[in-house]
């Protein structure tokens, strides 16, 4: 049997701003322009999680289903869901809560606890134009 790529999504509002410790203010605000304002602003993310594996011949199954919803609204909604991300989320004390970033950090949440499926993909969508997909460290 081959493998099967099964993908849940979930949406969330939070809110960022862009700023870089090792920038001036100046340098910061001509990267970031108006992304810098540290009042923050907000977007609607939709966050996809991709798990892979076989197909359980009992079950018919790749995944537990409700074992996944779990985990994605403990370890990523919970901790992002109508956040400020700068200051809520401890990953983006240090880190730049990008796209890019919020992936990782979702990735890094979500590896550790799933058990019986692998983690194959994250994206992050900030808009609907915009995603960001991140595979893993490796
Ligand atoms: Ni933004």
């Amino acid at each position: 049997m081959g493998t099967v790529y099964l993908t849940r999504k979930a949406e969330f509002a939070a809110s960022h701003y862009y700023h870089s410790p090792e920038l001036s203010a100046e340098e910061n605000l001509r990267l970031f322009g108006k992304c810098n304002n540290p009042n923050g602003h907000g977007h609607n993310y939709t966050l996809e999680v991709t798990v892979k594996g076989a197909v359980d011949a009992t079950s018919g199954f790749v995944v537990d289903l409700k074992q996944l919803k779990e985990i994605m609204n403990r370890e990523v909604l919970e901790a992002m869901d109508h956040r400020f991300l700068n200051k809520e989320v401890p990953e983006f004390e240090t880190l730049i809560p990008t796209t890019e970033n919020i992936a990782i950090a979702a990735w890094r949440r979500l590896e550790p606890k799933l058990k019986a499926a692998q983690l194959h993909r994250v994206r992050v969508y900030e808009t609907p134009d915009l995603f960001v997909d991140f595979y893993g460290e490796a």
